[in-house]
């Protein structure tokens, strides 16, 4: 959405939890890993999408950088939420050029915001449909003073925002990099993080169906909170280590959760499966801190009927086994996903 030079870029993910950075080198066509590392935010850093303590982030941002001694001055991130608007539009047939001079207007009808107050990007996703004179474009809106607040955050962390990209298309791009055996297959992507759920459709390196649900592993640590009486901190990290005396209570609390987001997975397929006469959907890959979650995996694929796996953005990526531990980047690996979405993205990449 915003473009720059062709340098190095680095992948930065700033999710409500924790800010994850990835750095990837290119080298004949194959991803190497550079750098990677996670540094958690505090708790009320970020409240529902919106970044509530710049400073927090700031700091966390560069410290992550010095720490893994990333010299790279250009960043990608990404949004997600409501802070991003995405729809897949009908139109005559154009060019690409055409298009451009022209998506402002034809984006106006289909943004609920003032058309000055944000940035639209698009990609045509089908340029001619079956002769008809048409194309599809997926049309990509985001507001103004959001992007705003994430390039002043980088500026103050001493890197450069060059890229501005979508979470579900970051975890799009680490499928495809990863996955090539099933790009003909239509598979959803379902990166689930503290806050939210980022869901997206793909076939053959489209994306037909995308959909962001403010609901994520937060969820599980106010259950435990609750049904528990704890404090926040104790039953975060009774939900990660799963060590708790009422075992049994704990997999019924958790197995609740479970439930409530593997339903809400299921409507927006359902809507997909039932809006696109489109192929079925045949695998879905979670991906996200919340893929960790016992059994979610599991609830997700009986509910819908569905083969599920962990996304493992490490199956066709290089890397130097001396400069990383291997099980330390399995432990990580379903949380660097956009992250690492990010740092493959390039200039005038759409
Ligand atoms: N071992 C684990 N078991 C269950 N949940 C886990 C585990 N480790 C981390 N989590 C949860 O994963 C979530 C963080 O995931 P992630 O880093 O993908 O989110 P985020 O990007 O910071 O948030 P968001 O994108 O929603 O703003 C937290 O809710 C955390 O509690
Ligand atoms: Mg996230």
């Amino acid at each position: 959405m915003l473009f720059a030079k062709k340098k190095e870029i680095v992948g930065i993910d700033i999710g409500s939890s924790s800010v994850k950075l990835v750095q990837l080198k290119e080298i004949k066509g194959a991803y190497q890993l550079q750098n990677v590392g996670i540094l958690p935010l505090p708790s009320e850093a970020i409240v529902d999408n919106s970044l509530m303590d710049t400073s927090a982030i700031v700091e966390v941002t560069k410290t992550l950088i010095r720490s893994l001694g990333v010299k790279a001055k250009e960043a990608a991130c990404s949004i997600s939420g409501n802070s991003v608007i995405i729809r897949k539009i009908t139109l005559p047939a154009m060019t690409s050029e055409e298009l451009e001079d022209q998506i402002l207007w034809e984006a106006e009808q289909y943004i609920p915001f003032d058309i000055n107050d944000v940035h639209v990007d698009f990609e045509i996703l089908s340029s001619d449909l079956a002769g008809t004179g048409k194309m599809t474009v997926l049309l990509v809106a985001s507001k103004k003073d959001i992007i705003n607040e994430y390039v002043s955050v980088f500026n103050e962390a001493g890197i450069n925002l060059v890229v501005v990209d979508v979470d579900s298309f970051a975890v799009q791009n680490v499928f495809e990099l990863n996955y090539d055996e099933e790009y003909e297959n239509v598979v959803a992507l379902v990166n689930i993080g503290a806050t939210i759920m980022n869901m997206n459709i793909v076939k053959g390196g489209v994306s037909l169906f995308t959909r962001d649900v403010q609901l994520g592993g937060n969820l599980y640590t106010e259950e435990i909170q609750r049904q528990f009486s704890l404090s926040a901190e104790e039953a975060e990290k009774i939900k990660i280590t799963g060590v708790y005396p009422d075992q049994s209570k704990l997999q019924y609390v958790i197995g609740r959760v479970n439930e409530t987001l593997t339903m809400e997975i299921k409507r927006s397929l359902d809507f997909y499966n039932s809006s696109a006469d489109d192929e079925k959907i045949t695998k879905v890959f979670l991906s996200g801190g919340s893929a960790k979650v016992s059994q979610l995996p599991n609830a997700v694929s009986q509910r819908l009927g569905l083969p599920v796996d962990t996304l493992n953005p490490f199956l066709k990526l290089k890397y130097s086994e001396k400069e990383f531990d291997p099980e330390y980047l399995q432990e990580i690996g379903p949380f660097i996903v956009v992250a690492m979405g990010l740092a493959m993205r390039r200039l005038g990449d759409k």
